[in-house]
């Protein structure tokens, strides 16, 4: 398996961790008052999903970029 799949399968993962969590959340409020971790648990795997979705969301445009400079290189 190559990098970038790696990385889909990976946000993949993470957006069922964060859906997780974020019912989680919905459970405790229903509860009573919700601890601080259960209130601050989907941020973790939400930045993990940022920055995995922004490679994700850069890589056509990183791969069209440097295919063009190697293009023009070669001239
Ligand atoms: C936080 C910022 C996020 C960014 C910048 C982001 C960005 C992206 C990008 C660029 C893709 C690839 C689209 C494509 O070209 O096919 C993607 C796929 C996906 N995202 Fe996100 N995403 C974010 C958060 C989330 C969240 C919160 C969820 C769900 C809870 C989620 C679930 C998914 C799923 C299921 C896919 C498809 C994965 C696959 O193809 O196997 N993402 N996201």
């Amino acid at each position: 398996m190559n990098w970038h799949n790696w990385i889909r399968q990976f946000h993949r993962w993470l957006s069922i961790a964060f859906t997780a969590t974020v019912f989680a959340n919905f459970v405790a409020m229903g509860l009573g008052e919700s601890p601080g971790w259960v209130v601050y648990a989907p941020l973790l795997p939400l930045f993990l999903l940022l920055f995995t979705g922004l490679y994700m969301f850069v890589l056509p445009y990183a791969t069209k970029w440097r295919s063009t400079r190697s293009v023009s290189a070669k001239a």
